[in-house]
């Protein structure tokens, strides 16, 4: 194909593409995040807005987006310049958020459950795990005002996570990423199997696994849940972050591209539920063993990987140890196989746009990733993560999905795409998904996007200061919507936005 480019790195194998589409939406969003919004919103009943997310959101937009980046060939920033000179700033943009934003604290959540692996086999929480996660180890303060200094385990942890990214991202995109994959994933389906199955025979197991399978229906009615619902399954299919994008571009013309979409959308979904099985069970084994009602037995769901499963391996008595030495190194492993994706988006989009070489680009940004951690990793940083996290997601995810809907379905040919997909892929997409696309997704999360804004402004987040809401919240995601403008605007290094699209033939 004449419209292939020569220099584009490329995985070696369908599978490989799957694995790492896998590998970085499977993560932390699985389990810590997935979880806690589970055990918030209603137990199973977070399930049904959550399917319903996954088939009108979550793999339309997945389809899109391998779309956008098989069919136009190039990282986020490249896809976009190729859809108009005008849009190459959305491409930055969601770069921006994600690794000047997600993967900062991202990196420090897996820093966590690296060290945690450690205090594992000691049990080092003792017979506090609250006092030991929220004083011990954070160390606290009273509000982001007071930063404080930096914990040292934390950043220690940190260090070796980025050890981890640079090694895989500087190895390349087949060598690199696709091997890690081909090893992490199997390595997380078995350790997410030996705990499911681990979990669920412990006494009391079933007491969680019914709340999980016989959900409260009266949250359904709550608005917040199904917003909480079409967040997560942004969050957890890495959509809006452009990384599948990029993902896409380094797929070879003949891939059943719509194919690979359902695969690993489905896939990904799967692994949530089945985690669900696990935490729910432990759940109930913690109502069980404390003689609790099972919506007592956590108090700050955000904690529940790190307080109620520590204080779960502590009543298991001498198998405890081995017990979170497994869930926390799958914790870590899930981490790292997404957050390597997270650091790959922005590498493809610099190398495609300055044609540096990808060595000296992935060192740049890791040194830059592991220092604008730091701020994560204080005693203050809990709030910032806190912050920074609910501001990307709405104002930064959210946003450019919606973006992404209207650009290519209005000020571009989608129905091109939807061709081009069409000619690579089994399943056919018919009319439908561009309706989808061009209306039925931006009207949706625009309604969600204002009445989070309306909400946003008459009540402060969490009850935070709005000082520090504007401070850090509004500021984050400003400062990255301005730079990518700056990228935008710089001249291209390379001739590869000359190359045409592989749709544009049909
Ligand atoms: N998709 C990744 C996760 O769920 C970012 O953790």
């Amino acid at each position: 194909m004449s419209s292939e480019s020569p220099g584009r790195s490329t995985w070696k194998s369908r599978s490989g593409f799957i694995l790492a589409a896998i590998g970085s939406a499977v993560g932390l969003g699985n389990i810590w995040r997935f979880s806690y919004l589970a055990y918030d919103n209603g137990g199973g009943a977070f399930l049904v807005p959550y399917l319903v997310a996954l088939l009108t959101a979550g793999i339309p937009l997945l389809i899109l987006e391998f779309g956008i980046g098989h069919e136009r060939i190039g990282s986020a920033p490249l896809a976009f310049r190729k859809i108009g000179k005008k849009w190459e700033w959305l491409g930055w943009w969601p770069l921006m958020f994600t690794m000047f934003g997600v993967v900062l604290y991202y990196s420090v959540v897996i820093a966590w459950c690296f060290d945690f692996i450690f205090y594992s086999l000691t049990l080092a929480w003792g017979d506090n795990p609250g006092d030991f996660f929220f004083k011990t180890f954070l160390g606290l303060s009273s509000s982001p005002a007071e930063i404080g200094s930096i914990r040292m385990p934390i950043i220690g942890g940190l260090l070796v996570v980025w050890l981890i990214t640079w090694i895989i991202i500087v190895r390349g995109v087949s060598h690199g990423l696709e091997l890690a994959n081909r090893i992490f994933m199997p390595l997380l389906l078995v350790l997410t199997v030996i705990l499911v199955i681990w979990s669920l025979n412990l006494d009391g197991a079933m007491i969680g696994v019914s709340a999980y399978l016989n959900p409260d229906f009266s949250k359904l009615t709550d608005p917040l849940v199904w917003v909480s619902a079409y967040g997560q399954i942004f969050f957890t299919l890495s959509l809006g972050f452009g990384i599948m994008i990029a993902y896409a571009s380094y797929m070879p013309y003949e891939s059943d591209m719509t194919g690979s979409a359902l695969i690993t959308a489905l896939t990904n979904s799967g692994f949530s539920l089945l985690s669900g099985f696990g935490v729910f069970s432990i759940l109930g084994f913690m109502a069980y063993s404390q003689n609790l009602p099972l919506e007592e037995v956590v108090k700050q769901s955000i904690g529940l990987a790190f307080v109620a499963y520590p204080q779960a391996m502590s009543l298991l008595g001498g198998i405890g140890p081995l017990f979170g030495v497994l869930f926390f190194l799958s914790l870590t492993v899930a981490g790292i196989s997404s957050s390597i994706s997270l650091v790959e988006a922005f590498v493809s989009g610099i190398q495609d746009k300055f044609g540096f070489g990808r060595k000296k680009a992935a060192t740049v940004i890791c040194i830059i990733g592991f220092a604008g951690g730091i701020i994560f990793t204080t005693n203050g940083g809990l709030y910032w993560l806190d912050i920074v996290d609910h501001f990307i997601n709405f104002y930064g995810i959210v946003v450019a999905a919606l973006l992404e809907c209207v650009v290519v379905g209005w000020f571009f040919r989608l129905d091109m795409v939807r061709k081009h997909m069409n000619s690579v892929s089994r399943i056919q997409l018919g009319t439908w998904w561009n309706w989808i696309i061009k209306l039925g997704l931006p009207l949706f999360l625009a309604v969600i996007l204002v009445n989070q804004f309306i909400k946003e402004v008459t009540s402060a987040y969490e009850g935070y200061s709005w000082e520090s809401l504007i401070g850090i919240g509004w500021t984050w995601v400003g400062i990255t919507f301005l730079v990518s403008f700056v990228f935008a605007l710089q001249p291209w290094k390379t001739e590869c936005h000359l190359e045409k699209g592989r749709g544009e033939e049909l």
